[in-house]
């Protein structure tokens, strides 16, 4: 029975997602990711050896739904350059392109000619999560929503959209980001829209789900309503919870049917190389082509393709860029490395540092005091 819920064949479960659009918000700049999303789409970002957002595909297609609209500005082409028709993922995919950013109501608004089905499922595209997604859309139609919004618990409910709910799971307000949070369930972006509230969003100029449409909804007495439970879920959108998020999908903490069956302490790619005595611990992967040398020690890291680790190398915590050199017996901390950069022999670098693509420092080019 398992089996066939994660292959995605007809069960009763996925067989609401037959009668499900899928519309995934792919279009922020991710901008708390820099450098690394200058070039690369915070969703495309590689994560456990593939883009980020093909373990979201992959779940949506395991819960029975086919038709996916992917609603895209900023690095447009990327995403369809990758995923093309779908087909490879037995899944049919568009692309709609705003052309300035329309916000994520706005985004939303923009596909409403491509839909299908009466039934939408909207997904912000930088969340890594476990949920069931024939649950919410079960939650969806016998609550007889107009809208239902996938609720979880988090312990700093500040930086997300707080969603205080009622005994029968009906939502009372959305407050996006609020200083003072009511309670600790915030909105963990996934949506199931009626489609037809979907057409009463402005067309045409930047839009705020949850700063404008929710609230209007709610406003206006809609039956909204959550659905929340405990499964894994986390915003990827810092560096500190990339990392964590790759980590966890590397260890089996986070499933996902593109690694299900591969999971364990590390993630090498088989072009890679990785030489005697190196050890790689807490969930790193290693990208494709790169070199790991003896001795090095890498721990809850992302190499991505084409890296050349020294021998002696410590690392942990960092995500290191395509193409990034690391010089013998440097240490990393809470970095991220952008694609092309050049670390020197023995530097050290940590707390939060970012270097940006092509950077060059030189041997001992950075170091701290052994106190510091
Ligand atoms: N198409 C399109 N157009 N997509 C957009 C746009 C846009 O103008 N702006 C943002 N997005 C996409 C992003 O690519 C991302 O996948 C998603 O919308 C959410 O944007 P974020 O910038 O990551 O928002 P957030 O993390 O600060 O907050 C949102 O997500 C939280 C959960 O992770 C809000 O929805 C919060 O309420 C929520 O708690
Ligand atoms: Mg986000």
């Amino acid at each position: 029975m398992s089996n066939n819920r994660k292959f995605g064949t007809m069960t009763e479960e996925n067989s609401l997602g037959q009668h499900t659009d899928a519309v995934i918000l792919v279009g922020g700049k991710g901008t708390r990711l820099r450098p690394l999303t200058l070039a690369t789409p915070k969703p495309m970002l590689p994560t456990a050896g593939v883009p980020f957002l093909q373990h979201l595909l992959a779940r949506i297609k395991a819960a029975g739904i086919t038709h996916v609209v992917m609603g895209t500005s900023y690095k447009a082409e990327v995403f369809e350059d990758y995923f093309g028709n779908g087909a490879d993922l037995g899944l049919e995919i568009e692309y709609v392109v705003e052309e300035t950013a329309l916000g994520t109501g706005g985004g939303i608004r923009n596909v409403y000619d491509r839909l299908r089905n009466d039934t939408v499922m909207v997904f912000n595209g930088d969340v890594l999560g476990g949920t069931d997604l024939s649950q919410v859309l079960h939650t969806h139609h016998s609550k007889d929503a107009d809208l239902t919004m996938h609720l979880v618990r988090v312990a700093d409910p500040r930086a997300f959209g707080c969603v205080p709910t009622d005994a029968d799971g009906r939502v009372l307000e959305f407050l996006e980001k609020t200083e003072d949070p009511p309670t600790d369930q915030i909105n963990a972006g996934i949506y199931v829209f009626k489609r037809e509230l979907i057409e009463t969003i402005p067309a045409g100029r930047p839009v705020s789900v949850e700063r404008e449409t929710f609230p209007r909804l709610l406003e206006d007495g809609l039956r909204v309503f959550g659905h929340v439970d405990q499964s894994y879920w986390r915003d990827m959108g810092t560096p500190n919870d990339f990392v964590r998020g790759s980590s966890d999908l590397v260890r089996g903490i986070a499933p996902s049917p593109v690694i299900a069956g591969r999971t364990g302490e590390s993630l090498v790619d088989e072009s890679a190389g990785v030489h005697d005595g190196a050890l790689l611990l807490g969930g790193t992967v290693i990208g494709r082509g790169s070199e790991i040398g003896a001795g090095a020690r890498l721990d809850a890291t992302v190499v991505f393709d084409g890296v050349r680790i020294e021998p002696g190398v410590i690392i942990e915590n960092s995500i290191i860029g395509a193409g990034v050199t690391i010089g013998a017996n440097a240490r990393i901390s809470d970095c991220v490395i952008g694609d092309g950069a050049r670390i020197g022999a023995r530097c050290e670098l940590k707390g939060g540092m970012r270097v940006w693509p092509g950077v060059e420092i030189p041997d001992n080019g950075v170091r701290f005091s052994p106190d510091a």
